[in-house]
């Protein structure tokens, strides 16, 4: 598996925990790595940076293509914590993580994926 390390690092959390807990809890509805797609959910890589519902594989939600946000480390981070929050209307039903380091090691799954395609 392809860890990247770039010289803009965003996260400090743990890639590897980053991954299973991507498995765990993202990876039943999105894919990420080499080759993704999108499932029952949008493929994630190359995230940082990429505007909401712009993925050209995947039907958005009305709320999700309006939002105009940019996904960062900040708006990720929320987002995960609590989607409808940031995302009102979101079909992303997702409980939510709130657990600060969970959140980094995530994050650093995520950058490490960066690059993917
Ligand atoms: C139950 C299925 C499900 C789970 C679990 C889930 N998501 Fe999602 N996610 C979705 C759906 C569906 C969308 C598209 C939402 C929309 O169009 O409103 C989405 C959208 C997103 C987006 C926006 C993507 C884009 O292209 O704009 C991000 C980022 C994201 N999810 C991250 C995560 C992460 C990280 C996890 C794990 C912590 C996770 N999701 C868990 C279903 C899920």
């Amino acid at each position: 598996m392809l860890v990247s390390i770039s010289s803009h690092a965003l996260a400090d959390g743990d890639p590897k925990a980053g991954e299973a807990l991507f498995t765990k809890t993202c990876g039943g509805c999105h894919k990420i790595g080499r080759y993704a797609q999108a499932a029952f959910a949008p493929q994630l890589n190359g995230i940082f940076g990429r505007v909401a519902g712009t993925t050209r594989d995947y039907v958005y939600s009305s709320a999700m293509k309006a939002s105009g946000i940019t996904w960062q480390r900040d708006t990720l981070m929320a987002f995960i914590k609590d989607p409808s929050d940031v995302v009102p209307g979101t079909n992303m039903h997702f409980w939510g993580i709130s657990d600060a380091q969970k959140l980094d090691d995530l994050l650093a799954w995520l950058q490490a994926n960066q690059n993917a395609e």
